[in-house]
């Protein structure tokens, strides 16, 4: 039998507003996974993202989905939604920006990321998308290549410190 069909069953949904505190929570896990966010500003971190989520999904530009194994919870994706200045012929091409995929660990290695970014990347074409990026994770360089993602040619200046903003 297949291993990924042995893991469990898996369901992605799109997240609603009665998901942002769990989409909340994945953001924060994967900030201290990165970055080691300290104990005293994880819930800062939880709340003003629970604020930012619900403000950004009100205005349609900012999309998520929940993936559930057996029922619970297990994973999640944002995609990030903007429309760009005009090209050559005056239409407006949607880029997007996948933000915090996050697999719970005990749940990685088991397919459910690829089902969250076939489920976004179903919807980005749908919406006729142009360009779909993300900054991606240690494991993220190996997790993406397989969905199309080749490294980009941009360049970047950090101007300020986190701490002086
Ligand atoms: C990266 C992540 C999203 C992948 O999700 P997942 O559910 O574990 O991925 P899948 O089971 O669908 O993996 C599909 C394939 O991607 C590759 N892959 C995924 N994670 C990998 C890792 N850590 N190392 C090497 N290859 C990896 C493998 O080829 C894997 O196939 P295989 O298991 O048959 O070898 C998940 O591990 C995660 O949430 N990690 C922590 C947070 C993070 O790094 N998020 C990405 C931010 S850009």
């Amino acid at each position: 039998m297949n291993a990924r069909v042995e893991a469990g069953r898996v369901r992605v949904r799109r997240a609603t507003e009665a998901d942002i505190a769990v989409l909340a929570e994945h953001r924060v896990a994967l900030r201290i996974d990165e970055h080691g966010l300290p104990l005293e500003a994880r819930r800062l971190a939880r709340d003003a993202t629970v604020a930012t989520y619900a403000e950004l999904i009100a205005t349609g530009e900012f999309l998520a989905w929940i993936g559930e194994r057996d029922g619970a919870v297990a994973g999640s994706v944002c995609a990030w939604l903007r429309r760009m200045l005009p090209i050559e012929d005056g239409r407006r091409p949607l880029d997007a920006r996948v933000q915090a995929m996050y697999i719970l660990p005990a749940q990685r290695r088991s397919g459910l990321g690829t089902a969250l970014m076939n489920a976004l990347l179903d919807v980005m074409r749908e919406l006729g998308v142009r360009r779909v990026y993300l900054h991606p994770s240690d494991a993220g360089r190996r997790f993406y290549p397989a969905f199309g993602f080749s490294p980009s040619d941009e360049m970047e200046l950090i101007l300020a410190s986190k701490e002086s903003l």
